[in-house]
């Protein structure tokens, strides 16, 4: 890693733990995601998935990911709840549209602002933080959003899916594991969640 892109890692690894003082529940990681994760967030996307959605960019290691697997930047929406991290991620990428929203609203802003339903959704949201009704309102709106076989990317770092079973089994999901990693603070497994077809 080159000296500059150093001195970005450790200053993103202080802004994470001052966003995490602060909100904790909100934030759910002392550190940004590592770029393996990243390349394991981000495998099977291309500029064949069309439109997507990023979920909690936070400093935006999977949005940088996304944009080397040559996602084009008008497919791209991002939504971040913390103003903070919106400025940082407008900054960083001038091109995108970047929302500072809730999750929870996706389907609103996925209609509004892409050019087509999304083939997927990639979050960095803690959604085992989250409460049964935050995770079952954020699932309603990105499988509605999301186009029929689209796909919803997740990471965890428990060793099982991040969805309360009621809500899975309310919305039919199903879980693939698609990798894990040991090199990521902490490690991290990641699942591909699509809706089982009725
Ligand atoms: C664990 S951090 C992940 C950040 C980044 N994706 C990464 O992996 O380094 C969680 C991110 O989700 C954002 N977030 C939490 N709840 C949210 C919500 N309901 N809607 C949108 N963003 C949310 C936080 O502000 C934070 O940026």
């Amino acid at each position: 890693m080159s000296g500059p892109e150093q001195a970005m890692q450790a200053g993103d690894t202080a802004r994470f733990l001052r966003a995490w003082l602060a909100d904790p529940l909100a934030i759910a990681a002392v550190a940004p995601s590592g770029r393996t994760l990243a390349r394991l967030m981000t495998a099977g996307i291309g500029p064949e998935t069309g439109p997507v959605i990023e979920l909690g960019p936070g400093t935006g290691v999977f949005t940088r990911a996304l944009l080397s697997r040559r996602v084009a930047p008008e497919n791209l929406l991002l939504i971040e709840r913390s103003s903070a991290f919106t400025l940082l991620l407008r900054e960083r990428f001038p091109d995108l549209d970047i929302v500072c929203d809730l999750a929870q609203r996706l389907d609103h802003h996925a209609r509004a602002r892409l050019p087509g339903s999304p083939g997927a959704i990639v979050s960095g949201l803690p959604l085992l933080a989250m409460s049964r009704l935050d995770q079952q309102e954020i699932l309603t709106a990105a499988f509605s959003a999301l186009r029929p076989g689209g796909t919803f990317v997740q990471f965890t770092y428990g060793h099982v899916p991040p969805v309360d079973k009621a809500v899975a089994r309310g919305l039919g999901l199903r879980f693939d594991c698609i990798g894990r990693t040991l090199r990521n603070l902490p490690p991290a497994s990641v699942y591909s969640i699509r809706r089982i077809p009725t």
